[in-house]
């Protein structure tokens, strides 16, 4: 395993001026594993991006979007299991830029999680690779741009992990595997956008859905009569979950970011903000054009959009009728759904935390965290907070400060592990924890909107959600059997949801909101898994091309 780590580490090496150091300390981490050596490195696949702005009319409405290689969502990325993802980021906005890989796991690296508290924003007309490694995932997520109000303005796209050749996948090969990424936007760009948030206020209602980039019937999807579809769906949106349906067609759900799931049917499903869900849909009606829906929930008005699932035999003639009504306001309904969707203990494909978090229902949580989101007015300012804290970002990333010990960016335990009641201050917030830890966390929402709930660098099982105020006696429902582990979770309004996590991943790792107005207003904060090793093993090094900010500036990446 760490054997073929070794090109990853050392593939850039050769074009340094410390490349003789760098060689040697791969060699030292590699002397330990040499047993593995003789396996097949994972394969690499190179991208270059260029993100440039460009005109997009999503609403019909001609807007400057963010594109990559000149594309509205930006290019997709298929991978295989383990292969090492090699990506050049060009930037070409006239501000910083840095790309986020939802729900990709960034084994030992967080130096490749491409937010602010990891990572210096790649300046304008700089470039900086990013190399991740899809270690032990596969499923189905999503990358946008995480700084200032980027996904506002697009710079998203598709991110699918396809299972290893000889695994088994618990489902026939699909004829097609489809991308829906879908969400909110508005008519407001960006800027203006993140101005009204800077002063003080909340954004405005959404103007309107997308899927894929393009407003009512905009995009089609063609199926051939009597064949399966793979559709992974992601929220992409800024503010709104959304439900989708496919006009006379059941969805069979297969995959929840990365999970195997009990392939139950479902005539529509929710989907909050920066969830992803693979289906399968088979295209068993007479042959002509569908709806493909999605609305919003949970709001008032309900706004929507559609795109078409067209039968390749049946005449292209759009759908001959209104597209089929959806739930809306119904919580019930919606917990209910998320109740039913567990694991499926029997399919294989790569398990999250192989150390034994498997059986997670067999180790008690040696901690508890308790996680309540807030609405505080400080300064005279519209912000969110989590346990009182509404989080700032640092002038330096936070994991780049840590690691040359930056005395003065962050302090540990800057965050209470429980809800602390009465308002809310600014901090770079930064909780504290170990390496291995078993930990338990509770989102506590005592507000009338609904939260959703992202960590960087895991994935985690989602033992119970429930209506109301969560108390110790609540662990009596919790789901210890077979509970998806994934990597966002929303919390209904005045509800709990609790998980179970194996902090098996040191690094600084990203806790956030996923409704990126609140994200962008001081809803997150950073964990920082520990040990005190400090081994290869257990975390990369920062890396040789890494940008260096702040009071890093300056600094070498490797000793000369
Ligand atoms: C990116 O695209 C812009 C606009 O087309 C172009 O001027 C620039 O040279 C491109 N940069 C790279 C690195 O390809
Ligand atoms: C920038 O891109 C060039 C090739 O276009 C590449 O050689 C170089 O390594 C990249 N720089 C970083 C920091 O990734
Ligand atoms: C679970 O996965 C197994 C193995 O692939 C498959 O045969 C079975 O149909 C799945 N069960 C359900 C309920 O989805
Ligand atoms: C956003 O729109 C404002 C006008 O409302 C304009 O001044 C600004 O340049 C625009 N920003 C972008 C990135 O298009």
């Amino acid at each position: 395993m760490g054997g073929r780590r070794r090109g990853i580490l050392c593939s850039g090496s050769a074009s340094s001026p410390s490349a003789a150091a760098a060689l040697i300390l791969c060699c030292c981490v590699a002397v330990p594993l040499l047993v593995s050596v003789a396996e097949a490195e994972d394969p690499y696949r190179f991208f270059t991006w260029n993100v440039t702005y460009g005109d997009i009319w999503p609403l019909g409405v001609k807007q400057q979007g963010i594109l990559i290689n000149g594309m509205f969502p930006g290019p997709p990325i298929e991978a295989v299991t383990n292969d090492n993802l090699i990506i050049n980021v060009h930037n070409s906005l006239a501000e910083p830029f840095l790309l986020s890989w939802n729900g990709i796991q960034q084994r030992r690296n967080s130096w490749q999680d491409g937010v602010l508290g990891t990572n210096c924003p790649i300046p304008p007309g700089r470039n900086f690779t990013y190399i991740l490694q899809v270690k032990d995932q596969i499923g189905s997520y999503f990358y946008f741009p995480s700084l200032a109000f980027h996904k506002a303005a697009g710079g998203f796209g598709g991110l699918r992990i396809l299972s290893r050749p000889r695994i088994p996948v618990p489902f026939p090969p699909p004829a097609a595997d489809y991308t829906i990424l879908a969400g909110d936007w508005f008519k407001a760009n960006h800027t203006d956008l993140k101005a009204l948030l800077d002063n003080g206020q909340d954004l405005p209602f959404p103007d309107g859905l997308v899927i894929n980039g393009r407003g009512l019937g905009g995009t089609s999807f063609t199926v051939d009569q009597g064949k399966t579809y793979r559709f992974r769906i992601s929220n992409v949106g800024l503010t709104q979950s959304f439900n989708i349906r496919f006009e006379g067609h059941t969805m069979k759900l297969v995959e929840v970011e990365g999970s195997h799931t009990l392939q139950s049917s479902y005539s529509n499903l929710d989907v909050h903000v920066g969830q992803s869900y693979s289906v399968l849909l088979t295209a068993d009606q007479l042959p002509r054009d569908y709806h493909i829906v999605v609305s919003s929930r949970f709001t008032s008005p309900v706004i929507a959009t559609t795109a078409v699932l067209r039968y390749s035999n049946g005449g292209a003639a759009g759908p001959p009728g209104p597209p089929p009504g959806g739930p809306t306001i119904q919580i019930d309904y919606s917990l209910n759904q998320a109740r039913s969707i567990r694991w499926n203990l029997t399919a294989s494909g790569p398990r999250p935390n192989p150390q034994g978090s498997y059986h997670y229902g067999l180790i008690t949580p040696g901690r508890t965290i308790r996680l309540a989101n807030s609405a505080p007015v400080i300064n005279g300012k519209q912000r969110y907070a989590v346990n009182g804290v509404s989080f700032v970002p640092a002038d330096t990333p936070l994991k780049v400060a840590d690691f040359y010990n930056i005395p003065g960016v962050f302090t540990p335990g800057s965050i209470p592990d429980s809800p602390s009641g009465g308002g809310g201050y600014l901090k770079t917030s930064v909780m504290a924890s170990n390496f291995r830890d078993f930990i338990e966390i509770i989102f506590e929402n005592s507000e009338d909107t609904l939260q959703s709930w992202h960590i960087d660098g895991y994935s985690f099982f989602v033992v119970g959600m429930d209506g109301g105020q969560w108390s110790p006696a609540s662990r009596a429902g919790y789901n210890l059997r077979d509970a998806v582990a994934r990597s966002t979770v929303q919390v209904y309004p005045r509800s709990w949801s609790a998980i179970y996590v194996a902090l098996d991943n040191v690094g600084m790792w990203n806790v956030r909101s996923e409704n990126w107005a609140r994200q962008y207003l001081g809803q997150q904060f950073y964990l920082r898994v520990y040990s005190p090793v400090n081994s290869w093993r257990d975390e990369y090094p920062i890396p040789k091309n890494a940008l260096l900010c702040g009071r890093a500036a300056g600094r070498r990446t490797r000793p000369l």
